[in-house]
């Protein structure tokens, strides 16, 4: 008998090989220049509703420009892990970064090595972790090293702050510390944490620490792009916020802010890939150092605002055209849940046969039976393109879920159903569909 590791894994591997079949996953661009939010894959032109530069700095010429004068002085890459030394454009941005979240700020490589950094240099054996089950991957991963080292490490359900009190009133007393990690604003149903809850359990367990991964709030959202947390939250010296400068910031890099100058000078000095990995490419620290000077101008503030009234317009539309997102936070990421499998892939190819290119997520980034599809919006899409996308999927979803009699799968994660998923036929017959039932509707043309 196969192990459900293996059979997990293999169930991951025939998705992946589905997606990618079928022209969502693992794709090419034929580009060899980008403008606007459109590429092109196999000669077609897509609308792109993937990209997370929800600011649309990405081909802003004065990150390029910070970039290539980075490269210029510096060479494309600096070959010193910034343990022994780091060009002086680390400062620059550590400075701009402390001033734009009011706290301390350590830089990482990318925001899984900021959580390498941070997590098992701030959380010991005497402490107990509660992780929320829907915190992004990069959180959970890093929690193994934490088991290694001999952390006690409980999964608490998404975003329940009845069950987190019920948890703490049980279990806190026992512990030095109660670390709960969570993300700012999840990146698959766009739902943010309830950071003002934890915030009132925190005064009640003062053994509580609160760990955020922000990477999706941070940039745009909150003064200068402070991001979600920090924007509804201030610091407070058990709490620690972990970013990316990889979406909306337009760079790569990642960041840990904390309250308390201690715990920030601890994981500068000993975290792990801090001293052992290499450090931010100077292009990319000049695209950094030139991202954080737009967000310490008021410029962020018109770049915000516009996106605050794209969303605003979104969430409005979804609820016009009956389109069931699973979130309606104030967030540029939108999912809608659809469950079994062949309806999922009918929308997407419709989609795509449309000309619009968003993100089909299946188990293993999803749980198994809450498949879906996720679309995000920046400010490289205008409101009219935001309107044909919203039109065609409410058309599209309404239509296959008629036409399919489908019952929309809420089921949780169980082994049967991935079973029984095995055992319908080949889905691949829907995913090369090309949708001849269409009813004639005009197709966007990106
Ligand atoms: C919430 C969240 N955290 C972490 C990461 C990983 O980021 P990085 O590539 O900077 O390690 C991602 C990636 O997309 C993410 O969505």
């Amino acid at each position: 008998m196969r192990s459900r590791h293996d059979r997990l894994s293999d169930m991951a591997e025939r998705r992946i090989s589905l997606g990618i079949a079928g022209g969502v996953l693992h794709q090419r661009l034929d580009d060899v220049m980008l403008e606007g939010p459109s590429f092109t894959i196999d000669g077609r032109r897509y609308l792109d509703f993937s990209s997370c530069s929800y600011l649309g700095l990405n081909r802003d010429p004065r990150l390029v420009d910070g970039a290539i004068d980075a490269l210029t002085r510096y060479g494309a890459s600096y070959a010193s892990s910034p343990a022994y030394t780091a060009l002086p454009l680390y400062d620059t941005l550590e400075d701009q970064l402390s001033e734009m979240t009011g706290g301390a700020v350590a830089l990482a490589q990318t925001t899984t090595l900021a959580h390498l950094a941070a997590l098992p240099t701030l959380i010991g054996p005497e402490s107990l972790v509660l992780i929320d089950a829907q915190a992004h991957e990069s959180i959970h991963a890093a929690t193994q090293n934490l088991r290694g080292n001999g952390v006690e490490v409980e999964t608490v359900p998404h975003s329940d702050m009845v069950f987190l009190a019920q948890r703490l009133t049980e279990v806190a007393k026992r512990y030095e510390q109660v670390w709960y990690l969570a993300d700012g604003i999840y990146s698959m149903y766009g739902d943010v944490a309830p950071v003002h809850d934890v915030k009132k359990l925190q005064s009640i367990f003062p053994n509580l620490y609160a760990y955020y991964d922000d990477a999706h709030g941070f940039g745009w959202c909150g003064s200068h792009g402070r991001g979600y947390v920090l924007s509804q939250v201030p610091l407070n010296s058990r709490m620690i916020v972990v970013a990316g400068l990889s979406k909306a910031f337009a760079a790569l890099g990642g960041l840990m802010v904390f309250g308390d100058q201690q715990l920030a000078q601890r994981v500068r000095l000993i975290g792990g890939p801090l001293t052992f990995s290499g450090p931010i490419p100077p292009a990319e620290l000049g695209a950094a150092v030139a991202s954080a000077a737009i967000h310490l101008s008021p410029e962020h503030d018109d770049l915000q605002a516009r996106l605050l009234d794209d969303i605003d317009y979104v969430r409005q539309e979804t609820v016009r055209l009956g389109l069931p997102v699973v979130s309606r936070d104030r967030t540029p990421i939108w999912f809608v849940k659809v469950g079994a499998i062949e309806p999922l892939a009918a929308i997407t190819r419709r989609l795509l046969d449309d000309g619009f290119f968003i993100n089909v997520a299946t188990y293993p980034v999803v749980p198994v039976g809450h498949a879906g599809l996720r679309f995000i919006h920046s400010l490289h899409h205008s409101r009219e393109q935001l309107g044909e996308l919203l039109e065609a999927f409410a058309y599209h979803f309404l239509e296959v879920t008629e036409e399919a009699h489908v019952v929309i799968d809420l089921r949780d994660e169980t082994l049967a159903l991935l079973e029984a998923e095995d055992e319908a036929p080949d889905h691949r017959d829907h995913l090369d569909s090309s949708g001849a039932h269409h009813r004639a509707r005009p197709a966007h043309r990106a």
